[in-house]
């Protein structure tokens, strides 16, 4: 197979990359315009063998998108390009607005018009395959119910809007042209080459670094975590054994208060990384509660049951290893996130097969 994946050098993106060409001998098209959040430095050079390309390009470009289909002929498209930082679509969601509903409609109507010239077996196997979030659910306050496949959308957020529009279009792309689409909402990711501005990593290196620890609010907001490459297997399962039209959720059984999250990377630092900057005694002294996020989600937790019964998919780590490991990275992986926090992963960036 040749597979077109879009924001494949994000942190899910290239966790798929990773996963695909480690197991398997299919093609991967890496479709990506490399803003702040793509790296190309999380595909390591040793995965990049013939089977392998990167263009950098824009889902908001139709001829970007034209060029790609044409040259490369995908079989499947794993669609991950988005905008993903909910504080960022607060302060800018026009951003968010251009990239997840603009890029999706011009990924799908490209994808459309490759698909209907393609000779009748190879339209009948091709895939488009959109990879969304649990957050277009909205939030489960004071209940214990689980988002499912069925539950109505509540968007709080832009960033969750703006998913939940792009669901809504490749879902209408199915039932008015045919085109073989899945959607996959997951929970929230962690693990290896995870943006520092997201919870988990931002909490490990700011205690590495010495600095406060910023939970929003009481910190009682509940997620429910996923292993990255618990996803990646996951994804490339529905994306190769998925049913056409349907939505598979994914989750990883692991629901946790944002404290709770901080507190055990502080536990786990203590044992891993003992000698603290100058003037800390324990990393815990660092949590500094700060004013909630405007609209912040109390809770969200996936019911799973669905891809775990059709696909066989199940999590393969808990919270404790998947955290273990995840800490254990960072420490292991410094020229990856000093780089990123310089900026310098952003320089002398190529165009094709970096
Ligand atoms: N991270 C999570 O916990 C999570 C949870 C559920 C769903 N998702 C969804 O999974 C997908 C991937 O998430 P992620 O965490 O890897 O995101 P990310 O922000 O780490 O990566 C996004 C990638 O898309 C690229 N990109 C952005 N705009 C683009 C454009 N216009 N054209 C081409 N490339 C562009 C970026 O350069 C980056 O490499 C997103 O669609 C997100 O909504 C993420």
């Amino acid at each position: 197979m040749k597979i077109l994946i879009t924001g494949g050098a994000g942190f899910i993106g290239s966790a798929v990359i990773r996963y695909i060409l480690t197991n398997t001998k299919n093609t991967v098209i890496n479709l990506d315009s490399l803003t702040y959040a793509g790296n190309t430095e999380s595909i390591p050079t040793k995965l990049k063998s013939e089977n392998y390309f990167f263009q950098k390009k824009d889902i908001c470009n139709v001829n970007d998108l034209k060029f790609i289909f044409n040259t490369y002929q995908p079989d499947a498209v794993m669609h991950l390009a988005a905008e993903s930082h909910v504080d960022r679509s607060i302060d800018g969601p026009a951003t968010f607005i251009h990239t997840n509903l603009v890029g999706t409609f011009n990924m799908l109507e490209c994808a459309r018009n490759y698909w209907q010239k393609l000779p009748e077996d190879k339209r009948a196997n091709f895939r488009f395959h959109h990879i969304s979030t649990d957050e277009v659910y909205g939030d489960l306050h004071g209940t214990d119910d689980l988002f499912t496949e069925t539950t109505p959308y509540s968007p709080s957020s832009p960033y969750s809007a703006s998913k939940a529009g792009s669901d809504h279009l490749v879902r209408a792309w199915h039932r008015t042209y045919g085109l073989p689409v899945i959607v996959t909402n997951c929970s929230n990711n962690y693990g290896p080459y995870h943006f520092p501005e997201k919870l988990i990593p931002h909490m490990i290196l700011n205690a590495l670094h010495g600095k406060p620890l910023p939970v929003y609010g009481d910190g009682c907001q509940i997620r429910d975590w996923l292993y990255v490459e618990d996803h990646a297997r996951a994804l490339y399962k529905v994306v190769t054994e998925g049913e056409v039209g349907e939505t598979y959720n994914v989750g990883g059984h692991n629901e946790k208060k944002n404290i709770d999250v901080v507190n055990m990377i502080c536990d786990l630092l203590e044992e891993l990384a003992p000698e603290k900057p100058a003037g800390i005694n324990e990393y815990r002294e660092l949590i500094t509660f700060v004013t909630d996020r405007p609209g912040h989600d109390a809770r969200y937790a996936i019911d799973a049951s669905k891809i775990e019964c059709e696909l066989g998919w199940v999590p393969e780590e808990t919270f404790d290893t998947g955290l273990r490991k995840t800490v254990q990275w960072y420490l292991d992986n410094r020229q990856w996130w000093e780089r990123v926090l310089s900026g310098k992963y952003q320089l002398g960036r190529l165009g094709v097969n970096d």
